[in-house]
C-alpha cells in the first residue's frame, strides 16, 4: 500500500498559554489528587459553558461514561447485587461506529450491547435503524449515543424515538465538547452526558 501524501489530521493537542501555570499551581499547593480548587473551577466552568446544572470531573472520558451508564442502569433497574453490574441481563442500544469506550461502559456494567447502524449524513446512529431495533427488542430502556468526530447526531429524531419507548439516553459527547445542535451544546441532551479532555478528542473546540 502506498503512503498517503496528503493527510487530514484528526486532531492534535493545542496549548493556549496557561496550561503549565495551572499544573504548576496544583503542584505548588499539593493538590495532586481528585479534589482541589482547580478541579472545582473546572467543573464550574464546564457546567456554565455547556449550560447544564452540574459537572463532575473524573479521571477521563471513559470513567465518566462508565459512571453515566452505571447511574442510568441503577435508575432503570435498581441497585445490583454485589459483584453484579447494573445492566446484568439487559440489552442496551449503542452507536456502532465509535471509539470502544462508548460500548465498554455497557460491558463494565454487565449489559449486552446491541449495535445500531450508522447513517450517511452525520456518521452517527441512524434513527430509522433505532426505531427498527425497538420493534425487535421492545424491552430496551437505554441508548448510548455518540457524536463522532465532533459532529452531532440526529438528536431530535433519536430523542423522539427514545421518549416514545420510555428509554434513557447516555450521551457520549467525548469528541464533541463545544459542538452545538440547533444552538445548544452537545453534552446536554442525554439523561447522563460525558465529555472528554483527551487531547485527541477536541475536534470541535
Ligand atoms: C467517542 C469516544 N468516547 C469516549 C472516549 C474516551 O475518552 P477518554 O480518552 O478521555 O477516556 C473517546 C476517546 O478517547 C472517544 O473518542
Amino acid at each position: 500500500m502506498e503512503k498517503f501524501e496528503k493527510k487530514i489530521w484528526l486532531s492534535s493537542p493545542t496549548m493556549h498559554g496557561d496550561e503549565l501555570k495551572w499544573v504548576t499551581d496544583a503542584f505548588d499547593k499539593n493538590w495532586i489528587t481528585t479534589a482541589g480548587e482547580n478541579v472545582n473551577e473546572c467543573e464550574k466552568l464546564v457546567a456554565e459553558y455547556v449550560g447544564c446544572k452540574y459537572a463532575v470531573a473524573l479521571s477521563c472520558g471513559t470513567a465518566s461514561l462508565h459512571l453515566a451508564v452505571k447511574l442510568a442502569g441503577e435508575k432503570l433497574y435498581g441497585q445490583p447485587k454485589p459483584n453484579q453490574g447494573t445492566l446484568q441481563g439487559h440489552k442496551v442500544f449503542c452507536s456502532d461506529m465509535t471509539f470502544d469506550a462508548t460500548v465498554n461502559s455497557v460491558a463494565y456494567e454487565d449489559g449486552e450491547a446491541v449495535f445500531i447502524d450508522t447513517e450517511r449524513d452525520t456518521w452517527n446512529m441512524d434513527p430509522v435503524a433505532l426505531e427498527k431495533a425497538f420493534e425487535i427488542y421492545p424491552d430496551v430502556k437505554l441508548v448510548v449515543l455518540v457524536h463522532l468526530y465532533g459532529t452531532p447526531a440526529k438528536i431530535d429524531e433519536i430523542k423522539a424515538i427514545c421518549d416514545k419507548h420510555g428509554a434513557l439516553i447516555v450521551e457520549d459527547a467525548a469528541e464533541s465538547f463545544g459542538a452545538t445542535y440547533k444552538g445548544k451544546q452537545t453534552g446536554t441532551f442525554g439523561d447522563y452526558n460525558a465529555i472528554s479532555f483527551n487531547g485527541n478528542n477536541l475536534y470541535s473546540a
